[in-house]
């Protein structure tokens, strides 16, 4: 296996924060790899360093020591613009709280990242109702949030991540806010994304549904790895 089949590798990596003069060890020196198409659950209590992990992966957060590298590329070396960038064209973002633009519709949501993108306004309009049709919510695509349930938020959040194809999903509590049925069916549609699109998910969860899932699942404890175990299939 070569260096470049891993989507995101850390080393030693460390994330201090200071709480009054105190030192906090979010991460106090984490070690894994995850390969092209892994679904990896980090699993752990609230406070054991799961989000700022998330952080740290996606370019939200920068180390305080040891490394982070995705698709090949150290993040320590980038810029801050640069960082941004990665955020934008490479890594999908989806948060327990689905952080949608209220005034705008779901379509308009999904086409977003990609206007950013500088994605021409037909292509964007296209490729955002595809994405919805292939999530099972075309039907909502002029809805704005506040006229959508948690979970169809929660698909929207979905499609407007994975949009324009990023290497890496990294889901932080995705569940949340979702009862069990909706749960799992938010699981069901990411266990869909990785399994056809190949794309390689990281989900944080304190929720045992989500980690059941996961084909993988990462313990963290006060900021160390304490396991790390993969099961035969998800589902
Ligand atoms: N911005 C911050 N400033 C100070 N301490 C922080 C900050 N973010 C996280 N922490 C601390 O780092 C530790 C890990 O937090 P976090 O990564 O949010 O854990 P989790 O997502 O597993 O609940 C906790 O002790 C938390 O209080
Ligand atoms: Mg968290």
């Amino acid at each position: 296996m070569s260096e470049t089949d891993f989507v995101v590798q850390c080393r030693g990596l460390e994330r201090t924060y200071h709480d009054d003069g105190v030192p906090v060890h979010a991460l106090a020196g984490v070690d894994f790899d995850v390969e092209q198409g892994e679904f990896v659950s980090l699993a752990g209590p609230s406070g054991s360093g799961k989000s700022t992990l998330l952080n740290c992966i996606g370019g939200l957060d920068r180390a305080t020591a040891g490394s982070v590298t995705v698709g090949g590329v150290d993040l320590a070396t980038l810029s801050s613009s640069e960082l941004a960038e990665l955020r934008l064209r490479r890594v999908g973002f989806v948060f327990q709280s689905y952080n949608l633009i209220p005034v705008l519709s779901a379509r308009e949501n999904v086409e977003f990242i990609m206007q950013l993108q500088g994605v021409s306004a037909a292509e964007r309009h296209r490729d955002a109702m595809a994405m919805l049709d292939s999530l099972g919510i075309g039907e909502l695509a002029d809805r704005r949030p506040g006229e959508l349930s948690g979970g169809q938020q929660q698909r929207v959040a979905v499609a407007r991540a994975i949009v324009s194809k990023p290497v890496l999903l990294l889901a932080d509590e995705p569940s949340a806010n979702l009862d069990s049925h909706t749960t799992a069916e938010l699981l069901q549609l990411l266990a869909d994304i990785n399994e056809q699109r190949g794309m390689t998910i990281i989900t944080a969860t304190h929720d045992p549904a989500v980690m059941a899932f996961a084909r993988r699942r990462i313990g963290l404890q006060d900021g160390l790895i304490v396991s790390d175990q993969r099961a035969e299939a998800g589902g």
